[in-house]
């Protein structure tokens, strides 16, 4: 497994492996990887002849207030999953390389970017967009690898990737959850294990509302009214938005028709989760 450091380098390898007609994967991430992460690479593998793993903080997408300094950086073992998965090259740019000369220029999807995380976190997904963007013409992917549980992340970038005419297909996969049900994250290292307790309200607050929705109570107020009395038992937990939206727009629907996008974002201590369910 190689470990490029450039765009130049990542460019010319994406290109040398299309000369050879083979079909590129990337998985972007911020390091700290998980079993979540694994699957993507998996998938990646599965779907791809080559692989590559982007590890990379993004300080455009964190708040000044929120945890960028100390997200856990954990390059070596990330290398370690990667490669054990499969990956063919880790792409690990600088802040510098990724944001040159102080770069003014940003992807900003209006509309969308403000709607639910991007609602509770002002300027997080004109980050995302604006790395994801430089990735993805970076990289030269034929295809993309992102997970469920950013699902307000996904639409952002689906829309993004529509509007620019961007190549790079995206594949969203589906939540790696633990064995007690709480959603892979890198964030979880941060709670406590009393938190991690009750983070637990999150999964068991979807669990009702799939369990009201199959038995036909697909009403908006009344999933999200079950959901907060979940998530309101647990004293460290504190909502930050309970939603059912339409998946492509984020914006909400009245009634939970098949497909829509059931989200919550809940602070735990300090924390802040998020999980959701496709509707079934
Ligand atoms: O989902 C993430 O880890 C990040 O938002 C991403 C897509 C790697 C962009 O920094």
């Amino acid at each position: 497994m190689e470990i490029f450091r450039t765009v130049r380098l990542l460019r010319a390898w994406s290109r040398a492996a299309h000369k050879e007609e083979k079909i590129v994967g990337l998985v972007p991430t911020m390091g700290a990887l998980h079993a979540g992460h694994a699957s993507l690479i998996r998938a990646a593998r599965s779907r791809c002849d080559l692989v590559a793993v982007s590890i990379f903080v993004n300080p455009t997408q964190f708040g000044p207030s929120e945890d960028y300094a100390r997200y856990p950086r954990t390059f070596d073992a990330d290398c370690a999953m990667a490669q054990a998965e499969g990956a063919d090259v880790i792409f690990a740019p600088s802040v510098e390389e990724m944001y040159p000369d102080g770069a003014t220029t940003f992807v900003d999807v209006e509309d969308l970017s403000n709607r639910l995380d991007g609602q509770s976190r002002p300027g997080h997904f004109r980050g995302v967009a604006t790395v994801v963007t430089k990735l993805f013409v970076t990289a030269e992917a034929d295809f993309a690898f992102f997970g469920q549980k950013d699902a307000a992340q996904v639409s952002v970038l689906r829309r993004m990737t529509a509007d620019l005419r961007l190549s790079t297909e995206i594949v969203v996969c589906p939540i790696v959850r633990e064995a007690d049900g709480l959603a892979l994250s890198s964030r979880n290292v941060y709670l406590s294990a009393q938190q991690r307790r009750q983070a637990l309200a999150l999964s068991r607050a979807l669990g009702v509302v799939e369990s009201l929705a199959g038995r036909g109570r697909r009403d908006r107020e009344e999933l999200i009214e079950a959901a907060r009395a979940v998530l309101g038992a647990e004293p460290e937990v504190r909502v930050d938005y309970l939603a059912l939206v339409d998946w492509a727009t984020l914006l909400p629907v009245e009634t939970a028709a098949r497909g829509a996008l059931f989200a919550v974002a809940a602070w735990v201590g300090e924390t802040r989760l998020i999980d959701n369910t496709i509707l079934s």
